[in-house]
């Protein structure tokens, strides 16, 4: 158990987790400020941050505890302590939780807990509740009460601050999106390059492995690897024929281009975009533009748009080609593994149906031919 605080200690962490809350941008790192916070400031043997979520449930979110609480599980508002202050968006404090026809027992009985104190966060229509538990009897006071609704006041500030990022990162992304579409409208009369390029770097993600969250990201990221192009002039981006030495230095300059026009952002999306704009034309044997970095060096997330990028440029039209029969593009693909293309993000392309890539087909089901 942690030892008793004195004033000066509390308001010390009060203030801390004040601070740090006003700096953190995103529900995650709130929740890990907050489970930590509540428990030392009231000198607790656990904390747990309960969100209102769908279907008015109360989720256990996360937790901080000498032994495991209910993390990750949900239950109805009337069936736990959490939905009451919620509902009435008044704090509760029980001494003895085995004396008080609140608490229901049967989800307590389990746990370490004997006493308990427990405030929402945001007191008009509460958007979650903050929890403290004890192993021993424990009569939270007024001042700890106080103390605990402090620190929900300004978590509820925090939620709110993280929730308005984060519709502000989207709005951003949506803005640069429909730009790269407008910028891709230029040499791409269909303009679907840039969803079939988002398209096929997902499945490679997720046949490569990675988890969703980051599959979708990269979806979301790799429409925008060619924003850059915006920065090329006309008269080489829709030249029919072979670019002189000079054209295609102008033309090498649109990853840096893009960098630049999505970089400083806090989106995780926002960022893996700059990553990818940055690196799409590298290639594996370090022969690539505009830094000639190789293998691992260049970051995966751009060595499997770059496959996909390079796979869909073959099979359209373009100003200065025509389209590939899918046999010769794959064939191409192929040839290209260990000199341009990284050969694991090969492999991966392998297990995926090349007709399905070529229409970029969102309904299409990921069809395996290996
Ligand atoms: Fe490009
Ligand atoms: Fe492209």
């Amino acid at each position: 158990m942690y030892a008793p605080r004195t004033d000066y200690d509390r308001a010390k962490l009060l203030v801390e987790a004040v601070q740090e809350l006003s700096t953190d941008r995103t529900v995650s790192q709130i929740q890990a400020t907050v489970r930590s916070a509540a428990r030392e400031l009231m000198g607790a043997d656990g904390a747990t941050f309960v969100l209102r979520g769908a279907g008015e449930r109360c989720q256990y979110v996360d937790e901080d505890a000498i032994a495991p609480l209910w993390k990750g599980q949900d239950f109805a508002m009337e069936a736990c302590v959490s939905g009451g202050v919620m509902q009435s968006g008044a704090p509760v404090r029980i001494p003895d939780i085995y004396q008080d026809d609140r608490v229901p027992l049967d989800a307590y009985r389990v746990t370490f807990v004997h006493s308990l104190a427990m405030v929402p966060i945001r007191q008009t229509r509460p958007i979650g509740a903050i929890g403290v538990y004890w192993a021993t009897n424990h009569d939270t006071t007024d001042e700890e009460l106080d103390l605990l609704q402090a620190l929900a006041d300004s978590t509820s500030v925090a939620m709110e601050n993280a929730r308005m990022l984060e519709e502000l990162e989207q709005a951003r992304l949506e803005t640069l999106q429909r730009l790269a579409l407008a910028g891709e409208f230029r040499d791409d009369e269909t303009f679907q390059h840039t969803q079939r390029v988002a398209y096929t770097s997902a499945l490679l993600a997720a046949q490569l492995g990675l988890p969703d969250d980051q599959v979708d990201l990269i979806e979301q990221a790799a429409a925008l690897h060619d924003i850059g192009k915006l920065a090329v002039p006309d008269a080489i981006l829709l030249k029919p024929g072979r670019l002189t030495d000079a054209e295609f230095e102008q033309m090498k300059g649109h990853p840096s281009a893009g960098a630049a026009m999505l970089d400083g952002s806090h989106s995780g999306a926002l960022k893996l975009a700059a990553e990818i704009a940055l690196s799409h034309h590298e290639h594996w044997d370090g022969s690539g533009y505009p830094w000639g970095t190789a293998e691992e060096e260049i970051p995966l997330s751009a060595r499997i748009v770059t496959v996909a990028d390079v796979f869909d440029s073959l099979t359209h039209e373009r100003p200065y080609k025509h389209a590939w029969p899918v046999a010769d593009s794959v064939a191409e693909i192929h040839r290209l593994r260990g000199l341009q293309f990284d050969p694991d993000v090969i492999a991966a392309f392998t297990s995926l149906d090349p007709s399905v890539l070529v229409d970029g087909n969102r309904h299409a089901p990921l069809r395996l031919v290996a």
